[in-house]
C-alpha cells in the first residue's frame, strides 16, 4: 500500500484560500520545570517587556535542557484529549489528531524546498493520528550538528538565545503578582525549556476538522471566558536586519512564524532582534494577521499564505483517502524531493502511537 502526493506543479494550490475554522483551545496541559505532565495550566507564562542590552548567552552553562531525543509520542496529548472526552461524554469529531510541529512541516512543504520529514500515521476509530518518526527527528539532529566547520557561535549556544529570550520576556505570574525586584532580574534567572504549557486546539482547513497540540510561549494578558480568542504570545528571536538580504531572509522566516501561529491561532508574535553574536538590541511587535499581506507586498515574496492553506487542504483530503485501514502508514518526504509519500510499515495494530489508556479509555467508550 503506498502513494504519492506531488507537491509540483505549485501553480495548481494558487487562487483563493479554501475555508479555515478559527482554533479554539478545547483543553491545555503542562509539563512542570522537571517535565512532569500536568493536566492544567501552571506553567503558562505572561508576557512582560524585556529590557535590551542583555547578552543572550548568559546562563548558558546552568541552562536547563530537556532531553529532546526521547520519543514522547502522542502521550501527553491523548492524555488530555481524553480528560476532556471524559468530561465531554464523547468523542472528539477530528478528522486528524497531531502535534502542531507536524502539521507546520506539512504546510511549509510547499515552499521549503531543502526540509525532508518522517512522520508515522494510524487510522483509529475513523480519525488519523501523525506522530513525529523519532528515529529521523534524532538523526537529522545528528547530521545537522555534524555539518562542517561553520562561523559564528556554536549551534547549541545559538539555540539557548531563544529559550534565554522567552525567559527575559515572561513571567510566571500576572504582572500585578510580580515583584519588581523579579522584574527587573529576570537576566539572572536560570533558563529550563523542560517547563512548557501546551494548547490543544480545534481548527479547521478546508474540509478536514483538526485537533492539534503544541506550546504556546505566553499570554498577553489572562484567559478570557472559554470559547473567547485568546491573546496569545509567540517569541522568537532573529539577527538584526542589516541588509536587503537581511531583509530577504528574515521574509522567508516569516512563513514558519505565520504557520506555527496561524494553526494555533495566536495572534502576535514578538520578535527579538540580537545582533551577531548575541546581545539583544530591539523588539518588535507582529500582528500574525498581517504577516501574509506584508509579504505580498515585496517584491518577489518567495511565499503565500493561501497557496499553504490550499496545500495543507489537499493534502489532508489525499491522506484520508489513503490511510483507510489499519496498520502504520509512514509519511515521507526527502530533503528537495517534489513529492511526499505514504507507504504501510505495520500491516496491524497502531504501534506507539496511540497510548494503552487511550486505546483502554476509547474502548470503554
Ligand atoms: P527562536 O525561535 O527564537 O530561535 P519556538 O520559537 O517554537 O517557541 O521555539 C523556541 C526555541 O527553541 C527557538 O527559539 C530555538 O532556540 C529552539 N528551536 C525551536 N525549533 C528548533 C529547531 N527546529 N532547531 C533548533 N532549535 C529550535
Ligand atoms: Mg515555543
Ligand atoms: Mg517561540
Amino acid at each position: 500500500m503506498s502513494a504519492t502526493f506531488s507537491i509540483q506543479p505549485m501553480g495548481r494550490f494558487a487562487g483563493q484560500s479554501q475555508p479555515v475554522k478559527r482554533p479554539k483551545e478545547i483543553a491545555c496541559f503542562s509539563y512542570d520545570e522537571n517535565h512532569e505532565f500536568r493536566l492544567d495550566d501552571s506553567s503558562m507564562k505572561y508576557y512582560y517587556t524585556p529590557q535590551l542590552g542583555v547578552d543572550l548567552s548568559k546562563g548558558f552553562n546552568t541552562f536547563q535542557k530537556l532531553d529532546d531525543s526521547k520519543d514522547e509520542h502522542l502521550d501527553s496529548l491523548l492524555k488530555t484529549i481524553m480528560a476532556h472526552e471524559k468530561e465531554a461524554g464523547k468523542k472528539i469529531d477530528a478528522h486528524v489528531v497531531t502535534w502542531r510541529g507536524m502539521m507546520t512541516k506539512i504546510m511549509a512543504a510547499l515552499f521549503e524546498q531543502q526540509d525532508g520529514f518522517e512522520m508515522n500515521a494510524t487510522l483509529y476509530q475513523d480519525c488519523i493520528f501523525i506522530e513525529e518518526n523519532n528515529e529521523y527527528k534524532v538523526q537529522s539532529r545528528a547530521r545537522e550538528n555534524h555539518r562542517g566547520p561553520r562561523r559564528g557561535p556554536p549551534l547549541d549556544v545559538m539555540q539557548f538565545w531563544g529559550y534565554k529570550f522567552e525567559t527575559l520576556s515572561t513571567l510566571p505570574n500576572p504582572w500585578a503578582e510580580t515583584s519588581r525586584e523579579y522584574i527587573e532580574n529576570r537576566e539572572n534567572q536560570i533558563v529550563n525549556n523542560k517547563e512548557q504549557y501546551c494548547s490543544v486546539v480545534r481548527t479547521g482547513i478546508g474540509k478536514s476538522t483538526l485537533c492539534l497540540g503544541g506550546e504556546v510561549d505566553a499570554i498577553w494578558d489572562s484567559k478570557p471566558h472559554p470559547g473567547q480568542p485568546i491573546n496569545w504570545v509567540e517569541l522568537k528571536t532573529s539577527a538584526e536586519i542589516r541588509s536587503p538580504g537581511d531583509m530577504d531572509n528574515f521574509h522567508r522566516k516569516l512563513m514558519k512564524y505565520w504557520i506555527q501561529s496561524f494553526l494555533l491561532g495566536v495572534p502576535k508574535i514578538i520578535v527579538g532582534f540580537r545582533t551577531r553574536d548575541g546581545v539583544l538590541v530591539e523588539v518588535k511587535e507582529i500582528e500574525t494577521h498581517n504577516i501574509p499581506q506584508t509579504v505580498n507586498s515585496r517584491q518577489g515574496a518567495r511565499w503565500n499564505a493561501d497557496m499553504c492553506v490550499n496545500f495543507a487542504a489537499e493534502f489532508l483530503e489525499f491522506l484520508q483517502a489513503t490511510i483507510t485501514e489499519e496498520g502504520i502508514f509512514r509519511i515521507r518526504r526527502h530533503p528537495s524531493s517534489p513529492t511526499i509519500e505514504v507507504f504501510k510499515v505495520e500491516e496491524t495494530g497502531h504501534g506507539s502511537i496511540i497510548s494503552e489508556e487511550f486505546k483502554n479509555w476509547r474502548i470503554k467508550l
